[in-house]
């Protein structure tokens, strides 16, 4: 039977961290035998809001793929490619955007969300208000059936799809084909930052990076937000909204012994200490293969970038099909 094609992709603006690693890439590395998968570092589509900062998007490109080929994304069954060189991707979006209005595109939600939290107003670079319209070429380009994505890219994927109902009606073709989006299992979606925050970031500093040290991946654990009102050990600690214990829920596997550590913990007489040095070890252990194994990978960046090069070939002569198609159902492949 043919595989079904699955794409998904991140923007490449710094190092990857175990919120991507929980949230989206072991899942990757599960589902690259099941389906047919692209994985694009879509630098175009960070470039939208960093147009004056492309050595930012340039250096994280490395860092991301590097990130990439340590948790076991295999080169042999995931085609890696980078969205820039794909030209094919940028007529695609050409030809959407005549099927979509300026007011539908200020409507996506997370483009909203963005806009608002850039503080851009009408001041936003006009790549960034029609990203979706890209991220629609870059889904439709490769056939893609499986978008594997969190929460905040549901609008991606609807818009995408109705730019493809509207393609195919309008031109009275069935070449594009909808997608759907596949969510990270409940509780894994977005891990929140070592100090309790919703969300990781560079800015924040409260991410810990695949790449971190053993001793700064301690430090952050060692930090991190708990229970403010548990002050003594034998007072009542709480379990939501303490950061060791969804960090805990994430990674370790062995429910019995975390139950009791929870059962514990919210009686009394369990220490910030003993729970962040357990999780302490369980993320080292989890990180310490991956770590040596992106050392190696760094050791060998010609084998690196061979693998985005070739990967990127594949995925150009799967665009240039597609657009291909795209264009003999306008009736533009005059001659
Ligand atoms: N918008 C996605 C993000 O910010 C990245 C992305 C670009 C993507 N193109 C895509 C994801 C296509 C899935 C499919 O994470």
């Amino acid at each position: 039977m043919q595989k079904e094609n699955l794409l998904t992709g991140d923007r490449p603006t710094g190092k990857l961290h175990i919120g991507h690693y929980i949230g989206s890439l072991k899942k990757r590395v599960e589902l690259q035998d099941q389906f047919n998968s692209f994985i694009m570092i879509a630098d175009q589509q960070a470039l939208t809001d960093n147009a004056r900062n492309p050595e930012k998007i340039r250096n994280s490109l490395t860092e991301v793929v590097l990130d990439y080929l340590s948790v076991g994304i295999d080169p042999l069954k995931s085609n890696i490619f980078v969205q820039s060189q794909i030209p094919e991707l940028n007529e695609l979006t050409m030809h959407y955007l005549n099927l979509v209005t300026l007011s539908r595109l200020k409507r996506n939600p997370t483009v909203k969300n963005e806009m608002k939290e850039k503080k851009f107003g009408e001041r936003v670079p006009a790549g960034f208000l029609i990203y979706p319209i890209s991220q629609t070429a870059d889904i439709t380009a490769f056939k893609t059936s499986v978008v594997p994505v969190g929460e905040d890219q549901i609008p991606m994927i609807e818009q995408a799809n109705e730019i493809v109902k509207t393609f195919n009606t309008t031109y009275n073709q069935n070449i594009l084909y909808k997608s759907k989006a596949l969510l990270p299992r409940k509780g894994l979606g977005r891990l929140p930052g070592t100090d309790g925050k919703a969300k990781m970031s560079k800015s924040l500093d409260n991410a810990i990076y695949l790449s971190d040290s053993p001793d700064t991946i301690r430090k952050k654990i060692m930090s991190m937000y708990t229970d403010p009102n548990h002050v003594h050990i034998n007072d009542p600690g709480q379990i939501e909204g303490n950061t060791v214990f969804t960090y805990l829920d994430a990674f370790c596997s062995d429910t019995d012994q975390l139950l009791k550590l929870k059962n514990h913990y919210q009686k009394g007489g369990l220490g910030d200490v003993k729970i962040k040095n357990y999780l302490n070890e369980i993320i080292q252990s989890e990180l310490e293969p991956i770590r040596n194994k992106r050392q190696d990978y760094q050791n060998n960046m010609d084998y690196v970038y061979d693998v985005l090069k070739k990967g990127s070939e594949n995925a150009r002569s799967i665009a240039t099909d597609t657009l291909f198609d795209v264009r003999q159902a306008i009736g533009i492949n005059y001659f």
